[in-house]
């Protein structure tokens, strides 16, 4: 199965078993916007509530807050996000099809990178065991072609963007040929700006309407509340805030699935620290934050950093954390070193001292500020896509299979009566009463116990407990692993606490101390 069959089938799958819908799909949906089922929520509150704890419960120095989405305007005037939170776009003259510039440059790039591998595997096989890829890449003069190719669209692209340089962003894709996959034309425009935040009008228009915006990304809120939570937190530096909540842009390259939605959720922090050790604490929080992802145990080779060589307006260093999605690594995550800027700016914009006394040094300054950004949905759909398998079975059959960790796992346990009579429903029943209070459990006394197996597969539930006959007997159940699938025999009485141990979101936040 390539990797396109693969993503499509996850998404077919999303539907059919209750985790993403299209929004407002009676009416055929809405672009880039996407409803949760009654399996996504609960996935989604399970990554949640894994961020919420390592980041606020585990530690004393970071709070929580949850800012309204609706700002001052003035608010985006400080943040720089009215003058510079631009996408530069270029419409394509015949399909009349409209385009980020930087990213028909990058896919164009991604391109490049395909070819010197594909070289690269020609090669491998051409000369067998003999093989010496380091030389190979180091004296193949195509392969040297296509990476001084990729290397000078690269250069010339960060340049142009970290200039603002419009016309040269056009002329690297006229030089580079690059036609629109559309119409196959290379009639392009002229490179515009485009700014991604949606607006509209607070209060009635007699009362004199106020264009507002809706909020492109959630650290703002941190920031405005800053004094706020220091104060009345007592908290000193450094310390955190941290929130959860929806952000808003009006993305025109959105696709591939809830990769890149205009509406979605981010889960940010921002750590206030000493001016002059931003730096230390940017390297603390990169090896913190990609510790907290391969605790979820889906291979470290699946992640990668990408450190930015293009900086927003606002930081002094960023990195991405990378991880390897059925259609290649992509940011999951930014860690970014955003000096004092929000800060100062919202000191000049409000007219408000925000600083902070420091008893230790007896001055007075505006923190520096590392910030971590995750995007929930995207953090959703890595998940999904690093669960989903399909395998073959013993005896010609087969299941799809959904290896979430057991932790996030929207259901924990299904409890299933081998037969709906002889009073094997109510020891179900009995069963699901003693864990209901810890875990989402789901109760399933319909068609065969292999089919309930597998829906239960289909949804990445990690443990089925079967009620037998025995059961009545002796008060034991059989417990099948879902990843497994070996199943053994459990006291009732021990249910629990075996689901507490292996599904208790404990047991992740406990490599993370
Ligand atoms: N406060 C910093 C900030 O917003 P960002 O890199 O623009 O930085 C942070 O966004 C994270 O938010 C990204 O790493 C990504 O996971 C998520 N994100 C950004 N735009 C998104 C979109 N349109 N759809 C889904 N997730 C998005």
């Amino acid at each position: 199965m390539t990797q396109e069959e693969l993503f499509k089938k996850l998404i077919a799958h999303s539907k059919e078993y209750g985790f993403i819908f299209p929004s407002s799909e009676i009416y055929d949906g809405l672009s880039a916007v996407y409803d949760y089922g009654q399996m996504g929520v609960e996935l989604k509150n399970n990554i949640k509530a894994y961020w919420w704890e390592a980041m606020t419960r585990l530690r004393e120095n970071i709070v929580g807050i949850d800012a309204a989405i609706f700002m001052h305007p003035r608010t985006w005037e400080a943040s720089g996000h009215v003058g510079a939170f631009n996408d530069p776009l270029i419409d394509n003259k015949d399909s009349k099809k409209r385009y980020r510039a930087d990213v028909l440059l990058e896919e164009h790039i991604a391109k490049l990178e395909d070819k010197i591998e594909k070289e690269v595997e020609k090669a491998r096989k051409r000369f067998g065991d003999s093989f010496d890829e380091a030389q190979y890449r180091s004296t193949s003069p195509k392969v040297a072609e296509l990476q001084s190719q990729k290397d000078s669209i690269n250069s010339r692209m960060v340049t142009a963007l970290n200039s603002g340089d419009l016309a040269e962003l056009r002329q690297i894709i006229v030089d580079a040929d690059i036609v629109d996959p559309v119409s196959g034309t290379r009639n392009w425009t002229d490179v515009r700006q485009f700014n991604l935040m949606f607006d509209t009008r607070i209060g009635s228009v007699a009362e004199g309407a106020n264009t507002i915006y809706l909020r492109p990304e959630t650290a703002q809120g941190i920031f405005v509340n800053f004094l706020n939570v220091q104060k009345t937190g007592r908290m000193k530096i450094p310390f955190g805030i941290a929130q959860i909540g929806k952000a808003f842009r009006n993305e025109i390259v959105a696709r591939q699935f809830i990769f890149r939605m205009r509406e979605f959720e981010q889960m940010e922090m921002q750590f206030f620290v000493r001016p002059g050790e931003e730096m230390h604490w940017y390297e603390y929080w990169k090896e913190f934050r990609m510790r907290w992802h391969r605790t979820l145990g889906f291979g470290d080779a699946m992640y990668r950093f990408h450190d930015h060589e293009k900086l927003a307006h606002y930081a002094n260093a960023a990195a991405d954390i990378e991880f390897r999605f059925p259609f290649g690594f992509k940011e999951v995550e930014g860690i970014h070193s955003r000096t004092d800027f929000d800060l100062s700016q919202h000191q000049t914009f409000s007219g408000r001292k925000i600083q902070y006394f420091d008893p230790e040094s007896g001055e007075s300054y505006v923190p520096f500020v590392v910030e971590t950004s995750i995007g929930l949905d995207r953090m959703f759909l890595q998940i999904l896509s690093a669960a989903y398998a399909e395998e073959s079975l013993d005896g010609g059959d087969s299941r799809v299979v959904l290896r979430i960790p057991a932790p996030l796992a929207p259901v924990k346990v299904a409890v299933l009566p081998l037969v709906k009579k002889d009073g094997l429903p109510e020891i179900a029943r009995s069963i699901i009463d003693s864990l209901k209070f810890d875990h989402n459990v789901q109760y399933d006394e319909k068609d065969s116990i292999g089919k309930r197996y597998r829906r239960q597969d289909a949804i990445g539930t990690p443990f089925c407990v079967t009620v037998d006959h025995q059961s009545a007997e002796d008060c034991t159940v059989t417990i099948r692993r879902r990843d497994s699938m070996e199943q053994m025999r459990v006291a009732i009485s021990d249910i629990p606490s075996l689901i507490n141990k292996e599904a208790g979101l404990r047991t992740l936040l406990e490599k993370l101390v």
